[in-house]
């Protein structure tokens, strides 16, 4: 397949290229478009053709369900079964990076949701993603635009590599503004949410949209064998680069002395902060933002894992993040891509 990739450099002028990629949507065909969190890899989330097209593009299982994408948070309700929690949790956050779990309505085909009876809904504030979803008229289903695995890709350049050849159209909007996904929600009740998949909206953020918000287990630990995971994704293994990952944790100065020994004596790769860089000279390093700056790292991260994947590292470290604001964010996409592995320093 030829994939052709569309550089948008001035939204308000470049109508007709945003036309084109609707017209791709809306005949079943797959376009990768930015959103303010990651790529998205988009397709007509009313066609059972297109989710398996999806699938397929990704090479993602078939029971991992996707998120579909509406242009108004009104839309909601054409493809889901909308209450009251949902209507204050898009008042506050929506447009922006909140996905809610609602109950599926009959329009939105079985394939798209993998099997289950539920829909995950999102409505991105990228000008870019709001156009298309609003021109193609259907709304876009569309997982990160990554390979099955890999880190979710913040800018074109990664989808590129990852898709290639697979896809009908890539957007390129440059870099995302969060570079983390959005943050998911499952509405349990009236003022009752479970939160599924931490993101750029916070735990306290939503404690002040709703009375009772219960964080999963699965966002910060591992899952016993007999334990099942609300949210299907969360039982595959993500964003792991190939070399093995260790988080390290303890008084910055133990850690940083740690760091030092060992780019002496392994090939290790290291996710720093910036304040770091002068203590750490490998040629490995990667550093993703200064220690409190948490939207800084949240930017880097998923860039910095894939670069510190195409080195010849055997080990890669990286701090552990801590569990607070952005940070539960950081610190469920680092623990998963370390499968958990965790090295105290003292
Ligand atoms: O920021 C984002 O959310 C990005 C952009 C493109 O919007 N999308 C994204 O999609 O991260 P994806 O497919 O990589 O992650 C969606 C997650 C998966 O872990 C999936 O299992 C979960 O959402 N999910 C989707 N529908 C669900 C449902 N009905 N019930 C439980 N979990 C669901
Ligand atoms: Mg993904």
């Amino acid at each position: 397949m030829n994939t052709e990739i569309i550089k948008i450099t001035d939204l308000s002028a470049q109508d007709a290229d945003l036309s084109r990629a609707a017209d791709v949507i809306r005949a079943g065909g797959l376009v990768a478009f930015p959103t303010e969190t990651v790529y998205g890899l988009g397709g007509n989330a009313t066609d059972d053709g297109a989710a398996k097209k999806i699938y397929a593009a990704k090479g993602r299982p078939s029971d991992n369900p996707l998120i579909i994408h509406i242009a108004n948070p009104d839309d909601a309700d054409r493809y889901a079964v909308v209450n009251d929690t949902y209507r204050r949790l898009a008042k506050a956050f929506m447009p922006g990076p909140l996905t809610v779990i609602l109950p599926r309505r009959e329009i939105i085909p079985r394939s798209v949701t993998g099997g289950l009876d539920s829909v995950a809904v999102r409505c991105p504030s990228h000008p870019a993603a709001h156009r298309l979803i609003e021109l193609s008229g259907v709304p876009i289903a569309a997982p990160s635009a990554n390979l099955s695995g890999k880190p979710s890709p913040t800018c074109a350049e990664h989808v590129i590599q990852d898709l290639t050849g697979r896809v009908d159209m890539i957007l390129d909007g440059g870099d995302c503004e969060i570079g983390l996904e959005s943050t998911i929600v499952k509405v349990d009740g009236e003022d009752e949410i479970t939160l599924l998949r931490p993101g750029g909206i916070t735990y306290d953020a939503l404690c002040m949209a709703v009375g009772k918000v219960t964080i999963s287990p699965a966002v910060t630990r591992a899952l016993a064998e007999n334990e099942r995971p609300l949210s299907p994704g969360m039982k595959y293994r993500h964003y792991a680069p190939s070399a093995p990952v260790v988080l390290l944790s303890g008084a910055p100065e133990a850690v940083l002395a740690f760091l030092v020994d060992e780019q002496e004596s392994r090939r290790c790769a290291i996710l720093c902060y910036n304040e770091e860089t002068v203590r750490l000279k490998s040629n490995r390093l990667f550093p993703v933002g200064a220690r409190d700056d948490l939207a800084a790292q949240a930017q880097t991260l998923f860039r910095a894992l894939r670069s510190a994947d195409r080195t010849d590292a055997e080990i890669i470290y990286a701090h552990l993040p801590p569990q607070s604001g952005l940070g539960l964010a950081l610190y469920n996409r680092m623990i998963r891509a370390a499968a958990h592995t965790v090295r105290e320093l003292s």
